[in-house]
């Protein structure tokens, strides 16, 4: 895994939200892109403003790389950015008040119904930005879709925390994104949307304070049979939510496990070995999962399922740090 100057993992911090003066080297007001494609929009404000830090969030893996070739190029140094869902990101990453704006620029839409949740403005994005955000921060959203653009028009014109201050069709800013070029040279129009903040909001966060580095051990006794057993079970607690997909046997052995809390989903590899008359789960070197209630919870609940049912075993140890 090749982690380059600019991008920054921050499943490894210690303490939640984090330290942006500290990541970036100097206090200076915090702008953020959520789906920053080719990155092109983020490298221009970047380099237009170089007394301001941007941070930007991609889940593409392939316009991660060719920004950040945009990035070097230009010699920014006051942009980081993280590989993960721009929702999640936004309401754990930055602690409340400390955001000065935020973009999202031709978000996908996710028209169908079913795939609603889908939207970078469902769940608690509202509540989230009106956390995070300066008082008198805003937020400029952009996009070709009619029917979206009155659906977050309305959805900040009923929240208590925002005026809606602009409402723009035929979107003419002086930096262009490439689908914002694409859909204007297809003759569509495109519409943009600017909220300011005027009241603050509490967000509930998943990861706020210290950052456990979570293993569990336990002594037993465990057969292949009843490992291979926990392929597909999918074991769900109020939002907490995860599947073994898969069990390989190498040595010690893997567990390929998907977890959702809420509307954030990871994939990730715990790790089962033996030490003597103990086992050991943890999360695999290889992974670098989120240490999220639904992550940690799948250690505790697999050490649980390996430690009764017929198997004699005794809990050693719940989730500890290390
Ligand atoms: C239609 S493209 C727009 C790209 C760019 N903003 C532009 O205007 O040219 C949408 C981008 O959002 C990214 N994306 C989708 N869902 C996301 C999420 N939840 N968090 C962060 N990025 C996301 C996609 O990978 C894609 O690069």
């Amino acid at each position: 895994m090749v982690v380059t100057e600019y991008e920054l993992r921050p499943q490894g911090f210690s303490r939640f939200p984090i330290d942006w003066e500290e990541v970036f080297g100097r206090k200076a007001k915090l702008i953020v892109e959520i789906g920053f494609g080719n990155g092109e929009f983020l490298a221009e404000l970047a380099r237009r403003f170089p007394e301001k830090n941007f941070v930007g969030f991609e889940v593409s893996i392939t316009s991660f790389v060719k920004a950040q070739r945009k990035f070097k190029q230009l010699n920014l140094k006051n942009v980081r950015l993280v590989k993960v869902d721009g929702r999640f990101g936004l309401r754990e990453l930055f602690p409340d008040e400390s955001v000065e704006k935020v973009y999202v620029n031709f978000p996908c839409p996710w028209r169908k119904a079913r795939h609603q949740e889908r939207r970078i403005t469902s769940g608690d994005f509202v509540e989230t930005l009106a956390a995070v955000l300066e008082r008198g921060g805003t937020l400029e959203f952009a996009t070709d879709e009619d029917w979206y653009a009155r659906e977050v028009k309305d959805m900040f014109e009923e929240s208590p925390y925002f005026v809606v201050e602009d409402f723009v069709e035929g979107l003419q800013r002086d930096i262009e994104t490439r689908y914002e070029r694409k859909w204007k040279e297809r003759g569509k129009t495109n519409f943009l949307i600017v909220v300011r903040k005027v009241h603050g909001a509490h967000v509930k966060r998943l990861l706020e304070g210290e950052n456990e580095m979570a293993h569990v051990s336990f002594s037993g006794k465990v057969t292949w049979e009843k490992l291979k057993d926990l392929e597909g079970k999918v074991f769900r607690e109020g939002d907490k939510v995860f599947v073994v997909k898969k069990v390989y046997r190498d040595g010690d052995f893997l567990f390929r496990v998907i977890s959702t809390d809420g509307n954030f989903q990871q994939q990730y590899y715990l790790n089962l070995s033996q030490h003597g008359d103990k086992w050991v789960l943890k999360i695999d070197e290889g992974s670098d999962p989120y240490r999220t209630p639904a992550m940690k919870w799948s250690l505790r609940k697999i050490m649980e399922y390996l430690t009764t049912d017929g198997l004699p075993g005794e809990v050693l140890q719940d989730v500890v740090d290390v």
